[in-house]
């Protein structure tokens, strides 16, 4: 677009009206108004699904006599051999004719004359965005649907592997009571696990069909709505052709949980930036996952984890456009919605990238196991196995338990020592029933081995659940490679 333009209320082309609307208009747009209003540079990427609703829509026209079955045969003929084109790389997409739907549908007329321009009949390019945009979700939910199968199985092994391996665990990211390596990284496969819940309701709630709506008050041909529906795996056609236009609600829910997955993934990349800090050193990741820095030699930095991190932004900041975007249309379609789709682009992107590192970094970390069990016991970490044990054994009311350890654990800061070097004399002090008993609670090994209350982190527990998860993905279909 060139600057002086803008000062310009008429086109240098007068006669470059839109080949496909451009009926009653004298001249063409003015550079600025084709710019801002064309979206073929970023929706080009929905070429697939708009040549598979022309595809249904015309067999459905010529199903119920609205077009001859020689004219759906060369449509049909010409579509398919503009996706080889597309695929090919040797479409000439067109600024000018705006969008994706018009530029396939104006080289369909290119090459098939026609027949070609009958396909628009009882349709609009609001029901057909509509529709493609819908497929276009549907697919990346089904695309990433694996990829989040994946990184749960990755986890579950990587937990596995790890049932028995102790750390610290944290709350307030203060040492709070040991648990094991594989129980945190289950604890991940749970967030994934509703997830992709969240993906199956978005696609459940979003498989209904808008072809047909046409521009917005419905058609007065004789259309057949649930064979566009079902010959686009849709459930069924959507019930109000108002509604069909203007509903995006679906890409929001999208956004939605990809909002939500990207937090979870966040979460997991910030602690992976901790775990492989050098005060933590609880994990290394190779030379595949980290960079070097230009100044310090020592340095290996988790940019990838770093970047997971940040991508949430993008994804976050993407819901938050459309629900902007949205807020305040009247009914029905608006051309603000075009602004729908790149968020949906952009978010989707930063999710199948921040998926594939987080699989790749969890694959390829090695767990440093000696400084995880050293740290899982410092802190007093067993205090509150002390507690359980004065509970249990001399029914001393929990509160009490909690007070009488709390005096041992000053204690045992005063010596500078842990709660398992305190002598009995120390312990007698404080509570004069305590036997050399107490002493077995305090391991590290111990305490984890005692939590075996459903969901606890007790080594059995942890590897019967990381075997439930893995037999419940390997059931499923599984991407090539996966
Ligand atoms: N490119 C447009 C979009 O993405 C297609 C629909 C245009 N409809 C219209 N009435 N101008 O929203």
């Amino acid at each position: 677009m060139s600057l002086n333009s803008q000062n310009s209320t008429e086109t240098e082309n007068p006669k470059n009206a839109n080949v496909q609307w451009g009926g009653r208009f004298a001249g063409g747009p003015s550079e600025i108004m084709q710019a801002i209003n064309a979206s073929i540079s970023f929706d080009k990427v929905m070429w697939k699904q708009d040549i598979a609703g022309s595809l249904a829509h015309a067999a459905m026209l010529a199903h119920v006599g609205i077009i001859s079955k020689e004219d759906e045969a060369t449509i049909r003929k010409g579509l398919t051999e503009i996706g080889q084109e597309i695929a090919a790389g040797n479409f000439p997409f067109s600024e000018a004719l705006e969008d994706i739907h018009m530029n396939i549908e104006a080289r369909l007329s290119d090459r098939i004359g026609e027949p070609g321009k009958r396909l628009h009949t009882a349709r609009s390019r609001n029901d057909q965005v509509a529709t493609d945009f819908r497929l276009w979700v549907r697919d990346a939910i089904d695309g990433l649907n694996q990829q989040v199968a994946a990184l749960m199985r990755s986890l579950a092994r990587r937990a596995e592997e790890h049932a028995a391996t102790p750390m610290p665990g944290f709350t307030h990211l203060q040492t709070a009571q040991p648990v094991t390596f594989g129980h945190h990284l289950m604890a991940y496969v749970e967030m994934l696990a509703r997830d992709r819940g969240r993906l199956a309701d978005t696609r459940k709630r979003l498989n209904e069909c808008p072809l047909g709506s046409a521009a917005l008050a419905g058609t007065s041909f004789p259309i057949d709505r649930k064979m566009t529906a079902e010959l686009l795996h849709f459930d069924r056609p959507t019930a109000n052709s108002l509604d069909s236009v203007s509903d995006r609600d679906f890409a929001l829910e999208y956004l939605s949980a990809l909002s939500i997955m990207a937090m979870h993934l966040s979460r997991m990349a910030e602690e992976i930036v901790i775990w492989c800090s050098s005060p933590f050193s609880f994990i290394r990741l190779s030379d595949a996952f980290t960079t070097g820095s230009s100044i310090m030699p020592q340095k290996r930095n988790p940019d990838a984890a770093e970047l997971v991190r940040a991508k949430t932004g993008r994804i976050t900041g993407s819901l938050v456009s459309l629900l902007t975007v949205m807020k305040g249309l009247p009914l029905a379609y608006a051309k603000d919605m075009q602004e729908d789709k790149e968020p949906v682009f952009e978010a989707t992107d930063a999710a199948a990238l921040s998926l594939a590192a987080c699989d790749g970094m969890v694959r390829d970390m090695t767990a440093n196991t000696a400084q995880m069990r050293a740290l899982a016991g410092s802190g007093y970490s067993t205090a509150t196995d002390i507690a359980d044990w004065l509970v249990r054994v001399l029914k001393v009311p929990f509160r009490t338990a909690h007070h009488v350890t709390g005096r041992l654990v000053a204690k045992a800061e005063e010596k500078g020592v842990g709660l398992a070097d305190l002598t009995l004399q120390d312990m007698q002090a404080e509570e004069p029933g305590i036997t050399d008993d107490i002493y077995s609670v305090l391991s590290v090994d111990a305490s984890i081995a005692s939590r075996t209350s459903e969901g606890g982190t007790a080594p059995g527990n942890v590897s019967a659940q990381a075997q439930r998860w893995l037999k419940v993905l390997g059931a499923e279909p599984t991407a090539a490679g996966q």
